[in-house]
C-alpha cells in the first residue's frame, strides 16, 4: 500500500468516526520550547491544557514532524529518521481510553477491502503503563487480546510527555511482531526490532513540569479534562505495509536512495558491514542521503533557510551532510540538482505547494550545496597547509586546535578532517578537538542560560492568561479605557510597580499593537489617576495575552487601577506606513523579478522596512531603481488598501501568499492593496490607500545567506529626509570641487583619473631618484677585513627599489676584491635588507644568505636566500643601522 494511500485511508477514517479533518501545521511552530514541530499534538496543546477552546470535540490530522536528536544516528540503524509523519487522532475531553482503543484495534485490523489496514491480530501486542488496569482490562474483555500479549511497562516507556513542561500521561503502544526473521520471541520487552512500535496511545490526563529525561519531572497538576492523543508514525506502518525492512525504503523515500546509488554506482544492501550487526559504510551514507534530501526538502518548503543558528543550522547540516556522504560514496560532482527532484516528485503526492514553490526551495538547497563545496576547496587548501607544516616540522599528528579551527571557522567536518589527514599519513589529536569541542558547547549553554533568565517564566503568562484573553482592539482605536488586571517585575508578579521601575502590565483591553509578523510594537503611554507609564514594548508571549513592558514615570501603579492607554498616533501612523510599505515592495519585486522572489522574513518600525526574499544574485542598479519606480507608482496610483477575514482555504483560492507559520483552524486576515496585485496574509496594521504610505526609497541590497537576498528601504518622511541628506551631500561636494550636480562625475572621474597619473609619476620620479643615489653608494665602500663593504639605508625605499640598488652598486664595484653590498630600507615602515656579494667573496667563503640572517634578526624578522643574494625583513624599522652594523661585525669577525 502507498504511502499516500495509508495516509488517505488514516484520515478517512477517523472523518467517519466524527474526527475534522485539520491540515498539518507548518514545521515551525510559534512555541518557543521546539525547534521544530515534533509529534501530531503539538499544535493542539492549548487544548489539552485548557488555554482555549477547541473549535471541535474530535480531530485528525497527518503532522509533518522533525527530530534532530539523533541526527548523527541516521543510517546506522534503520530507526532514525529525521523528517517523518504522525498520524493522530486527538479527543479533546471527548472519548478516553476504550474509544481510542477501540477505534485504532479497528483501523488496524479490518481488511483492506474494508478500508482498513489489514493487519494479523495474532501479531500484535499491546504495552500499557504498570498500574493502569482500566486499560489492560479494555484490551483484554473488549478487544479479546490474550493476556500474554499485554506487557506492563514503567513511566521510561509508557508514560508519554513533549519532554518540555505541558500536557501529558500514561500511554498505551501497540506492537507488530515482525516475525522470527528480526529477532528473539517475547515481545517488546526482549526486542523492540522484531516487536516494532507502530502506535502511541497516550491517555492526556496530567501536566507536568520543568526536569530531564523521560521520566525525571513533577506532575503539577490534572488536565482540565481527560482527552486523547495518538501518534502513529506514518513511515514506520508503511514499512510494515510495504513488506520492507525500515523507513528509507518505503516509496517515499526509497527513489531517492535508489539514485544516489545509480549516480555512485554503489548496490544498496548487498554486503554486510565491518561489525556484526552494523551496515555497510556504503549503506550508512545512502540512507543518509535519502533521509536528509527529504527532510531538507520539506524544511525549506516550511520557510527555513540554511544559516548558523537555530533551525537555519539544523537545515545547513543536512544539506551539507547529504553532499558529503555523496562524496564519501566517490561522487564529486553537484548531487543535489539530481536528488532534490526526486523526493519532491514523491512527496508532492501529499503536499502539492511543493511542486508549486520548488522554484524557491530548489535554489536555496542548491545554492547551498555550491557555498560547502567552495567551503570544502578551501578547508582543503587549509588543511593542505596545515599537514605540510606538521609533516615539514617532524610531527605526525595534526593538533586538535587545527582541526577545531577547520571545524569551527571553515566549517570543515571532523570526519573529513579524519580522512583526508590519514590520506597523507597524518593522525588527527581527536582529544583535542572533542575537548576544544566541549569548551565550546559549555559556551553556548552559558549564553543561552542568561539570554533565559532574562524572560519571564511562562507560568506567570499562563497565570495571567487564565484570567481571560486580553480583549485586543488595535486594528479599531488609538485609544482605549482598561483595568489593569496584572503586573509583572523580573519575571513574577507584583501588587505594584513603582516610579522609575520597568515591568509588565496586562491590561483587560489594549489598542496596542504587540510585535509580530515582522512589525514592531506601538509606542505610547499608560495613564491612571495620578500614574503614567512609558510603553517600550509590547509582546504576546501566551496566545490571546498582550503585555506591554512599561517604564514607570509616575506612581506607584497598582493592580485593578482604572487605565487610559494611547498609543502615540504620529507613531502608529508611521508604522502603517512602513508595513504597508513592506508588501508594496515585495509585491513590486516580484512584479519586476517574478513570483519566485517570495519573501522570507521582515522587518518593519517607522520610516524603515527591511524585507529577505528568496534570489541568487546581486541586483543590478537598473533593476534597484525598476523595483523602486514600481514600489512608487504604486503609492502614486492611490490603490485601495483593505483587511479581510477569510479561511485559509478561501484565502489561499484568492492567491493570498501565505508565507509561514500560520495557523490552521481558524480564518486568517488578507491585506489586499490594489486588488490581486498584492494580497497577503497578514495581522499587521496598514494604511487605508496606498498613497498614504509616501515615498519609499531603496537603499541598500545585500546578501544575507545562501539563496537570500535583503533589501532596505526608507519609508514616508524618514524617505524625504534621506534624500534631503543624499542631496545635502550632492550640494557639499559641488561646492568642493567648483562643478554643478550635473557635471559632479565628470569632474570627480577627471580628478581621480589626474590623481592616478600623478601618482604614477611620483613614483617614477622616486626610482629615478634612488638609482641615482646608488650611484653615490660606492663613495661609502670601506675596507671591513679585506673585503669592500657599502652599508646602506635608503630611507622610504621599496625592496624592489632596495634590490635594485645592491645590484647597480655590487655591479660596480668589479671582481678586483671581495664585496659585500647590504642596503636597508623602509617603505610603508615595513623594514627590509638585501645583501649581495660578488664571486670572490663567495670564494672567500662569505654568503649572503648568512649575513642576512644576522641582520633579520636585528629586525625582528626572517629571512633568507642563496649565496649571491639574500632578502629580509622584520618589523622595528629603527633598527635599521644596527642591522647593517650587526652585518659589518660579523664580516669583520670573519
Ligand atoms: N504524542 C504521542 C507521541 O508522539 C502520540 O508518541
Amino acid at each position: 500500500m502507498e504511502t499516500a494511500e495509508i495516509r488517505r485511508r488514516w484520515l478517512s477514517f477517523f472523518e467517519s468516526k466524527g474526527h475534522t479533518v485539520v491540515p498539518s501545521a507548518p514545521l515551525i511552530h510559534e512555541d518557543p520550547n521546539l525547534l521544530f514541530v515534533n509529534a501530531g499534538m503539538v499544535p493542539f496543546k492549548p487544548y489539552f491544557l485548557g488555554q482555549e477552546t477547541p473549535p471541535y470535540p474530535r480531530a485528525t490530522s497527518v503532522q509533518k514532524c522533525v527530530r534532530t536528536g539523533d541526527i548523527d544516528e541516521v543510517g546506522k540503524t534503520s530507526r532514525h529518521g529525521t523528517f517523518f509523519q504522525m498520524n493522530g487522532n486527538f479527543s479533546f475531553g471527548d472519548y478516553f481510553k476504550q474509544g481510542a482503543i477501540e477505534m485504532a484495534w479497528e483501523l488496524l485490523t479490518s481488511s483492506v477491502d474494508k478500508g482498513g489496514y489489514g493487519l494479523d491480530p495474532e501479531r500484535l501486542w499491546a504495552t500499557v503503563y504498570l498500574d493502569d488496569d482500566e486499560a489492560v482490562d479494555i484490551w483484554r474483555e473488549v478487544i479479546g487480546l490474550p493476556e500474554e500479549r499485554i506487557v506492563r511497562r514503567g513511566m521510561a516507556d509508557n508514560f508519554w510527555s513533549m519532554g518540555v513542561p505541558g500536557p501529558c500521561g500514561p500511554c498505551s503502544e501497540i506492537f507488530y511482531d515482525r516475525g522470527p526473521a528480526y529477532g528473539a520471541e517475547g515481545g517488546p520487552a526482549v526486542d523492540e526490532d522484531r516487536y516494532m512500535e507502530i502506535w502511541n496511545l497516550v491517555f492526556m490526563q496530567n501536566e507536568r513540569g520543568e526536569g530531564t529525561g523521560k521520566a525525571d519531572f513533577p506532575i503539577i497538576g490534572d488536565l482540565p479534562k481527560k482527552s486523547i492523543d495518538t501518534g502513529m508514525g506514518l513511515e514506520r506502518i508503511a514499512s510494515v505495509l510495504q513488506g520492507v525492512d525500515n523507513m528509507y525504503e518505503i516509496d517515499e523515500v526509497f527513489p531517492v536512495l535508489a539514485k544516489a546509488a545509480e549516480m555512485t554506482g554503489k548496490e544498496y544492501g548487498t554486503r554486510s558491514g565491518h561489525a556484526a550487526g552494523t551496515s555497510h559504510p556504503d549503506d550508512v551514507h545512502l540512507r543518509v542521503v535519502a533521509d536528509h534530501v527529504r527532510s531538507s526538502l520539506m524544511l525549506i518548503g516550511d520557510g527555513v533557510t540554511p544559516g548558523n543558528e537555530g533551525r537555519g543550522y539544523v537545515l545547513r547540516r543536512m544539506l551539507r551532510r547529504a553532499v558529503r556522504a555523496m562524496r564519501l560514496l566517490g561522487y564529486d560532482d553537484p548531487a543535489l540538482p539530481h536528488l532534490l527532484p526526486v523526493s519532491m516528485e514523491r512527496m508532492s503526492q501529499s503536499y502539492p505547494e511543493l511542486r508549486e514553490n520548488f522554484d524557491r526551495i530548489s535554489a536555496i538547497a542548491y545554492a547551498e550545496e555550491v557555498a560547502f563545496r567552495r567551503t570544502l576547496a578551501q578547508g582543503t587548501t587549509i588543511l593542505d597547509n596545515a599537514v605540510n607544516a606538521t609533516k615539514s616540522a617532524g610531527g605526525s599528528t595534526l593538533s586538535g586546535s587545527q582541526a577545531f579551527t577547520l571545524h569551527d571557522t571553515y566549517g570543515f567536518p571532523i570526519d573529513l578532517t579524519l580522512e583526508m589527514a590519514a590520506e597523507q599519513g597524518l593522525e588527527v589529536d581527536r582529544e583535542g578537538f572533542t575537548r576544544l569541542m566541549q569548551e565550546q558547547r559549555e559556551r553556548a549553554k552559558a549564553d543561552a542560560r542568561a539570554k533565559k533568565a532574562g524572560h519571564a517564566n511562562t507560568e506567570v503568562w499562563r497565570d495571567l492568561r487564565a484570567l481571560g484573553a486580553t480583549d485586543w482592539i488595535a486594528y479599531d482605536t488609538l485609544t482605549t479605557e482598561a483595568t489593569v488586571i496584572g503586573l509583572v517585575r523580573d519575571g513574577a508578579q507584583v501588587a505594584e510597580l513603582e516610579p522609575g521601575q520597568t515591568g509588565q502590565v496586562v491590561l483587560d483591553r489594549s489598542c496596542f499593537y504587540a510585535e509580530s509578523g515582522g512589525q514592531i510594537a506601538d509606542e505610547g503611554v499608560i495613564t491612571a489617576d495620578g500614574v503614567r507609564m512609558r510603553v517600550r514594548d509590547v509582546q504576546r508571549p501566551v496566545k490571546g495575552l498582550v503585555v506591554h513592558t512599561v517604564e514607570v514615570i509616575d506612581g506607584p501603579v497598582r493592580v485593578g487601577e482604572q487605565a487610559l492607554a494611547e498609543v502615540d498616533p504620529q507613531w502608529r501612523v508611521e508604522a502603517c506606513q512602513a508595513h504597508s510599505g513592506t508588501h508594496v515592495v515585495h509585491a513590486a519585486l516580484r512584479e519586476v523579478l517574478g513570483p519566485t522572489a517570495l519573501q522570507s522574513g521582515s522587518y518593519n518600525k517607522p520610516g524603515y522596512l527591511r524585507l529577505d526574499f528568496a534570489w541568487n544574485q546581486a541586483l543590478s542598479p537598473e533593476t534597484r531603481s525598476e523595483i523602486e519606480e514600481v514600489a512608487n507608482l504604486a503609492v502614486r496610483d492611490d490603490l485601495p488598501v483593505s483587511a479581510q477575514w477569510m479561511s485559509l482555504p478561501d484565502a489561499k483560492a484568492w492567491g493570498a501568499l501565505a508565507l509561514f507559520g500560520e495557523t490552521y483552524g481558524e480564518d486568517v486576515r488578507v491585506i489586499e492593496i490594489g486588488g490581486p496585485w498584492s494580497r497577503e496574509l497578514c495581522g499587521g496594521t496598514h494604511v487605508r490607500r496606498s498613497s498614504q504610505v509616501g515615498t519609499i526609497t531603496l537603499t541598500g541590497e545585500s546578501s544575507v545567506g545562501s539563496g537570500v537576498r535583503r533589501v532596505e528601504a526608507f519609508v514616508g518622511m524618514e524617505a524625504l529626509r534621506y534624500l534631503a541628506r543624499e542631496r545635502a551631500i550632492v550640494h557639499e561636494l559641488s561646492g568642493l570641487v567648483n562643478a554643478s550636480s550635473g557635471e559632479l562625475t565628470d569632474r570627480i572621474g577627471d580628478m581621480i583619473t589626474r590623481l592616478k597619473d600623478a601618482e604614477k609619476e611620483i613614483a617614477r620620479l622616486h626610482r629615478e631618484q634612488v638609482l641615482a643615489a646608488a650611484g653615490s653608494l660606492t663613495d661609502a665602500a670601506k675596507d671591513v677585513a679585506g673585503t669592500t663593504f657599502v652599508g646602506h639605508h635608503a630611507a622610504g625605499a621599496s625592496a624592489d627599489d632596495v634590490r635594485q640598488m645592491v645590484l647597480d652598486t655590487r655591479g660596480r664595484l668589479g671582481e678586483e676584491r671581495p664585496v659585500v653590498v647590504a642596503v636597508t630600507g623602509d617603505a610603508d615602515d615595513r623594514p627590509v635588507i638585501v645583501i649581495a656579494t660578488n664571486q670572490s667573496a663567495r670564494d672567500a667563503g662569505t654568503k649572503a644568505g648568512t649575513l642576512v640572517k644576522v641582520a633579520a634578526k636585528v629586525l625582528g624578522g626572517g629571512g633568507g636566500g642563496k649565496p649571491d643574494i639574500a632578502q629580509g625583513g622584520g618589523q622595528d624599522a629603527t633598527a635599521v643601522n644596527d642591522a647593517l652594523k650587526a652585518v659589518e661585525e660579523k664580516l669583520a669577525g670573519a
